[in-house]
Order: structure tokens, then sequence, then C-alpha cells
């Protein structure tokens, strides 16, 4: 019988990381668990609460005192068959995904309170096995110990092209240089800060997708989950 491995698969912002994540859990019929929307959940929370200013900064003596009042968890439509997420019963799926939480999201990750919050959840939702999870700490914080580890990259240009198509089929107003600004600075704050930053555990397998299409990204990345899974069920 196949043994249920977990997959770790981090990387820098809009690299496609849930793209390839949510394929493989389709697949091999695995959960697959988006650790990026807890945090902006998180951000959403303290942005309609008043804990983030005008200016961006955040008011941590007043969030970390709330934090046993957010409830994050996911939840399946069956209409549109992906987990959506909720924070405090509300599904906020869409408004977790503005600019506006997106450009407060990395100061808000950045709290060692939070993280210590979400990753503690995280760690639960995966000890049966057969989740596939994507973030920044996961192969390095939250599941070290996962069969799999995949460090995802692109080209910050590439990058900012992709997204910026995304969201405008989404329908939200913005520019290119908006959207590369964020990703480029969200990434400085990602891999500086001193909670959990994004490196690269030294034994995941690195796919820089620059100049693969989803396709044959999928085709590589399945190989390795194959032989992984090969190796965790003899
Ligand atoms: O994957 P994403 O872009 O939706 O993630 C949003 C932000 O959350 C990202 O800027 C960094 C943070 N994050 C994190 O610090 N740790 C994770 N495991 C996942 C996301």
């Amino acid at each position: 019988m196949k043994a249920k491995i977990n997959i770790a698969i981090d990387g820098y912002s809009s690299c496609g990381k849930s793209t390839i994540a949510k394929a493989i859990a389709k697949e091999l019929h695995y959960i697959y668990i988006d650790t990026g929307a807890m945090y902006r959940a998180m951000t959403l929370y303290a942005l309609q609460h008043g804990y983030i200013a005008a200016d961006g900064k955040v008011n941590e003596t007043a969030l970390i005192p709330a934090l046993d009042l957010v409830m994050i968890n996911f939840k399946y439509n069956t209409d549109t068959y992906k987990y959506e997420t909720y924070l405090n019963g509300h599904n906020v799926e869409r408004e977790i995904r503005t600019l506006q939480v997106s450009n407060s999201v990395s100061p808000i990750s950045a709290i060692k309170e939070v993280r210590q919050k979400l990753v503690r959840l995280q760690k639960r939702m995966a000890e049966t096995k057969g989740v596939v999870m994507d973030g920044r700490d996961i192969g390095t914080v939250v599941l070290p110990d996962a069969e799999l580890k995949l460090f995802m990259t692109a080209d910050p240009k590439i990058r900012a092209r992709r997204r910026y198509e995304e969201l405008k089929s989404m329908g939200v107003d913005t520019s290119m240089d908006d959207v590369l600004r964020n990703i480029t600075q969200r990434d400085l704050i990602d891999t500086t800060r001193a909670h959990d930053p994004l490196i690269q555990a030294p034994d995941a397998v690195v796919v820089d997708n620059s100049n693969l299409t989803i396709e044959e990204q999928y085709q590589f990345v399945m190989h390795k989950v194959t032989q992984r899974m090969a190796v965790f069920s003899e």
C-alpha cells in the first residue's frame, strides 16, 4: 500500500506555489493547505480592528492580546471544489486577496506571537499526513520532517507579470509597477525577518520556474513526488 507523505512547498511571493500545490493535492487526493491565506486572514482581522495605522505601522501591543479571539479555518466549497478561508466564521476568501491586505501582510507575519499561533495550527493540520502545505517556513519550521520539500523560485519581473495578469482577470485595478514593488518588498521582509524567515531547507528540491510552463513544472515535480512516495512505501 502507498504510504501517505507530507509535502512542504516554500518559496518567494507569486512563484506559483499554490498552483503546483493544488495540482499535486488533486492528483494524490491529499489536502492542500495555503498557509499564506492564514497570515492574510490575520492581516484582515488587524485591518478590520484598526490595529494597522494609515502609515502601515502595526499596533502590536493591542493586537497580541487579541490573538485568542481570532479563529481561522478552511471549509470545502462543494460548488467551487476549493477549500476557502474563514475568519471567525465568515468566508474571507476574496477579501484576503486585495492589494490592501498584500501590502500589510508581511509586517503582520513578522510578529513572533502571530507565527506561534499559526504554526501550532498548521502542525496540527498535518498530523495525519497526506497534506500539501505551501508557505515560507514549511520545510524549515512547520514540517521539518516532511518527506518531500520543494523550494520554488522565479525571476521577480516574471512573477510580477503573472500576478498582474491574475489580478487583472479578477477585476482588480492595479499597475505592473505596483505589483512588482509589492513583490520585491515582500521578498525582502520575508527573507530578512527575525522569526522563521524564508530560507531554503538544505534537503529541499529547488524548482526555478522562470522558463517552465505549468505542465513542464508539473511533470518535474510529480516525478519527485513519485520517487519520494516509493521510498516511504518500501
Ligand atoms: O503566499 P502568500 O503570498 O499568500 O503569503 C502572504 C504573506 O504571508 C507573505 O508575504 C509572507 C507570509 N507568510 C509567512 O510568513 N509564512 C508562511 N508560512 C506563509 C506566508
